[in-house]
């Protein structure tokens, strides 16, 4: 991954762009890394914020031949790469926080935003889109209970094109073993070691009710394993709920 990359001093999302270079047929790898976004995408319609200098925006075009159903496992392969690359690179004791956020101390560190185009059977493309809070030292204020960076963490400055390196290598890794197993596997017990949710009670919000249980960690499929008062075991879809109480 990352043969073909591009560098944006500045851009609207590195996810737009990647998705723009993907219509213009740009090959499986493609790799799309600004110094700031002026419309940084978040999850669910949010804005996510993309000042100059500090992070790391960047974006991943892939051309994956698998069913469009596996791609959002996609999501916590890059997740799970993006841990292992922190975890080796800074001394930080990052977290999981299912499905695909990185997280410090109960505050977030980093968000992932995966887009795909597919037809019924087939992939066209999937961008997968991962924003690092490296060495962002403020946050606006509506983040500043919600956010951190590594360096406001560890003290230390972090040296972007190596962990972008790192995190590339770690997920060329991790994509490849995701491919040739067809599922998550090969690093569910991994992902589980690090997941922030596991063990803990988690609140799964539904349409219309609210049920408490503890969570168990996530299957081969990438579903969170919850298991309720009654003693029934529950897995839930990323996408379908979501999950509070950390
Ligand atoms: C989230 O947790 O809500 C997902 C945040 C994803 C942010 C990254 S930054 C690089 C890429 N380009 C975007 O516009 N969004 C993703």
């Amino acid at each position: 991954a990352g043969q073909n990359l591009f560098y944006y001093e500045e851009t609207d999302s590195t996810n737009t762009q990647a998705k723009r270079l993907g219509e213009e047929g740009a090959a499986h790898g493609t790799l799309v890394v600004a110094g700031q976004q002026n419309a940084g995408k978040g999850r669910r319609g949010k804005s996510w914020s993309s000042p100059p200098g500090s992070s790391i925006y960047m974006s991943i075009l892939l051309r994956p031949e698998l069913p469009p159903d596996k791609a959002p496992m996609l999501t916590l392969v890059m997740a799970y790469a993006a841990a292992l690359a922190i975890l080796e690179q800074e001394d930080i004791g990052v977290k999981i926080k299912w499905p695909n956020d990185l997280v410090l101390n109960k505050k977030k560190i980093c968000g992932i935003l995966t887009e795909m185009s597919a037809e019924v059977d087939y992939i066209n493309y999937v961008v997968i889109g991962i924003g690092i809070n490296a060495n962002t030292e403020s946050f606006p204020e509506e983040l500043s209970e919600t956010a951190t960076s590594l360096r406001l963490e560890s003290g230390e400055s972090v040296c972007r094109a190596r962990l972008i390196a790192g995190v590339m290598e770690r997920f060329e890794q991790c994509y490849e073993e995701f491919v040739r197993a067809g599922d998550l596997s090969p690093f569910a017990a991994g992902y589980n070691d690090i997941l922030v949710n596991c063990g803990r009670e988690v609140r799964i919000l539904e349409p219309g009710r609210e049920r408490n249980g503890i969570s168990a960690g996530i299957d081969n499929g990438g579903r969170l394993l919850v298991e309720y008062e009654d003693g029934t075991t529950e897995a839930v879809f990323a996408g379908e709920v979501s999950v509070r109480g950390i």
